[in-house]
């Protein structure tokens, strides 16, 4: 036991020391914050159903595999200063390609007919949340992989294009579990309009009422089917719980 708690700050020192020599091998796995409830992967976003499911609680989480790809996924839920009743909430997926600088920055670029959000403000949308595209490029000026000398985990510390610290990401598999890297909607014009997402969104809610109904006798399969309708119906009335 001793020796544990006298090699995790080793290790933690090492790894820091790595950071003059940025590698892609080092950013591959998927990494999620605190909360340990946010993961990239089919469990956030489902792109033939166009679902974005709402974790139990809010947090970020960063996919990357050696070979420069990345994923997103973000829940993020904002109180309102005005009415304690009234947070916003938003469910981000993004994903893409990235290049890592000589100098350690790191350039996101996204696929930008795949990118979604999902923004739910439920004392101002009358309870429709509004479905749309998300693209967003994104730059890091800088990172750090190391061993957290506290609780022993494997860590992404993650500066934002301004130098400001994003918090901390935790890593939480390797490799990475995500969606395919490739376009995940080759087909859609880059013109699509917000219209025909919402009505391709309606239907999958549609076809999921429909799943309801054959799965209620299955149980714990309806609370999903639920849990998923409702990320679309009012994901802000789910989220009061999170304040
Ligand atoms: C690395 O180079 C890029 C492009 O020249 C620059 O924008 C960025 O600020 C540099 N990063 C650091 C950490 O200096
Ligand atoms: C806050 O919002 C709720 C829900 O819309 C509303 O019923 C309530 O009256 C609001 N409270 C205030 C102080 O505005």
């Amino acid at each position: 036991m001793i020796f544990s708690s006298i090699i995790v700050p080793l290790l933690a020192l090492a790894a820091r020391g790595v950071q003059a020599d940025p590698s892609m091998a080092e950013l591959e796995g998927t990494w999620s914050s605190k909360s340990n409830t946010v993961f990239t992967g089919s469990g956030f976003y489902d792109p033939v159903d166009e679902l974005l499911i709402e974790p139990d609680l809010p947090g970020i989480s960063y996919s990357f595999t050696s070979d420069g790809f990345w994923e997103a996924a973000l829940y993020r839920v904002t109180s309102n200063p005005q009415n304690h009743s009234c947070p916003s909430a938003v469910l981000i997926y993004q994903h893409g390609s990235y290049e890592l600088l000589s100098n350690g920055s790191l350039v996101l670029t996204p696929i930008a007919v795949d990118g979604r959000q999902l923004l739910s403000e439920p004392c101002t949308d009358d309870g429709s949340s509004v479905y749309s595209r998300y693209v967003q490029a994104t730059f890091f000026k800088t990172y750090e992989v190391y061993v957290d000398g506290y609780n022993g985990r494997w860590t992404l510390q993650i500066y934002q294009f301004d130098g400001s610290k994003m918090q901390p990401l935790y890593l939480a598999y390797k490799p990475p579990n995500m969606l395919p890297t490739t376009a995940l909607n080759p087909t859609d014009s880059a013109s699509e309009t917000k219209t025909s997402l919402k009505k391709r969104a309606r239907r999958s809610l549609e076809n999921q009422y429909r799943t309801n109904a054959v799965k209620t006798t299955a149980g714990k399969n309806y609370d999903f089917y639920w849990w998923v309708a409702v990320s679309f119906v009012g994901i802000g009335s789910a989220s009061f719980f999170m304040i």
